[in-house]
């Protein structure tokens, strides 16, 4: 195993029945509280008229940020900065998705400088984060994982670019991860949660890297979560026991646990973030998308191995049939998962994507190099995985 530093401070309430500890949480930070949201699901859900009544229990001061869009802009971004100067603001509540919880990671660090939030992502300037107020969350869509983590990825149409960034003083204060705010995820987006979920599984797990036992099989028991759960929650949308196993997945799913210090680079989320940053896709169907294609792109003699131990370990397939065949068969069976169990698109044709980008997302998600992935990719071999998306 690599050597490495393990630090999750995020504080989770995990189940039903802990918001009346969501005042005195907020409280220990300060009373000025901006409370930020998407496009209305919470308000669908009664969500938000539980959050206010607890924040205004508490005898707290609410200030609210609507509207942040899926695959959230810059612009959401220095709209809450702004508000976080002008109302002095102590602590950040965010309730929502990826999306949401994303936007107000970079308000929390933009409201601690004076320049404008996107010299944080713009990769010609990447100005340090030092500071960032600090962010409460609860989580409504199990995907991203952003609630236990330190990342954040943000959208500039200005510019064409979708950039993520990691800073420490990002990462949640205290989540509060309640199932049933989960109840009404609609099974689309909760079949890209689960491809995104194991999408950031698959990113660590296939590496040359060696002597991984321990990772190995929880994130193989990961693996098998996801498939065994996000059918059934979206045929049962209300079935607690799925919603509650894929909430506690995403988080675990990328909070650093299963890094174990790994080196190389991910690859199949630098190509998807530049199909959702020209597209505005969902972006666990651009990595559903992907995902088989960079597998079987990546497949040879010498990674092999990786491919047999995921599909005997995690996919049942008899494991005294050649290498090969083990590993194609896996590839099927991930294959018809995400695009006949979960029912999601399976090429870009078919999510209103042609050609006319490729070399332009491809230069841009090696950054004009090579990215030190499982196999080394450049820009020619992202152009391939995509062309192998197109049918
Ligand atoms: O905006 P509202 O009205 O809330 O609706 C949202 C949105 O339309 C809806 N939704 C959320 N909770 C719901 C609900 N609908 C009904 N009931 C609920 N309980 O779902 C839609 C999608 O929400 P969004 O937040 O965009 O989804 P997700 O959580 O998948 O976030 C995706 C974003 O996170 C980034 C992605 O690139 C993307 O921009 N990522 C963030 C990561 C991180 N912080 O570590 C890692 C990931 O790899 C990913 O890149
Ligand atoms: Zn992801």
């Amino acid at each position: 195993m690599n050597d490495f530093i393990y630090h999750i401070p995020t504080k989770v309430y995990f189940g039903k029945g802990h918001l009346q500890h969501l005042g005195d949480e907020l409280r220990r930070f300060g009373t000025r509280v901006l409370m930020t949201y998407g496009g209305g699901s919470i308000k669908r859900i009664g969500l938000y008229d539980k959050v206010v009544a607890e924040i205004r229990n508490a005898g707290l001061e609410l200030f609210e940020l609507s509207g942040i869009e899926p695959n959230p802009r810059i612009d959401s971004v220095r709209e809450g900065v702004r508000l976080c100067k002008e109302h002095h603001i102590d602590v950040l509540l965010a309730v929502g998705g990826g999306s949401t919880i994303d936007a107000t990671k970079f308000i929390a660090a933009g409201a601690c400088v004076d320049f404008d939030p996107w010299d944080f992502l713009d990769i010609t300037k990447r100005a340090p984060i030092n500071n960032a107020l600090p962010i409460v969350d609860i989580l409504t869509l199990s995907a991203t994982g952003s609630e236990m983590d330190a990342g954040g990825v943000i959208s500039n149409p200005q510019t064409g670019d979708k950039i993520g960034r990691v800073a420490a003083p990002m990462l949640p204060k205290v989540s509060f991860l309640d199932p049933t705010n989960t109840f009404s995820v609609s099974p689309y987006q909760t079949a890209c949660g689960a491809a995104d979920m194991l999408s950031h599984i698959f990113e660590e797990y296939f590496t040359t890297d060696k002597d991984l036992f321990m990772l190995d099989c929880f994130m193989e028991g990961l693996m098998k979560t996801i498939i065994r759960y996000a059918p059934i929650a979206m045929r049962e949308p209300d079935n607690y026991e799925a919603r509650a196993n894929l909430m506690w997945a995403s988080s675990w799913a990328i909070n650093g646990f299963i890094d174990g210090g790994k080196q190389q680079a991910w690859s199949c989320h630098p190509i998807e973030h530049e199909l959702s940053a020209i597209y505005d896709i969902t972006h666990g169907l651009g990595l559903a998308i992907i995902t088989p294609r960079w597998m079987k792109y990546c497949l040879n003699d010498t990674t092999v191995d990786r491919y047999v131990q995921f599909g005997v370990n995690v996919f049942g397939i008899d494991a005294s049939l050649e290498p090969m065949v083990i590993a194609d068969k896996a590839i099927n069976m991930l294959s018809e998962f995400l695009f006949g169990t979960l029912a999601l698109k399976s090429t870009l044709p078919e999510v209103g994507i042609d050609r006319t980008n490729f070399a332009h997302m491809a230069r841009k998600a090696v950054q004009g190099d090579v990215l030190h992935g499982f196999v080394p990719l450049r820009q020619t071999d992202v152009e391939k995985i995509l062309e192998m998306c197109m049918e």
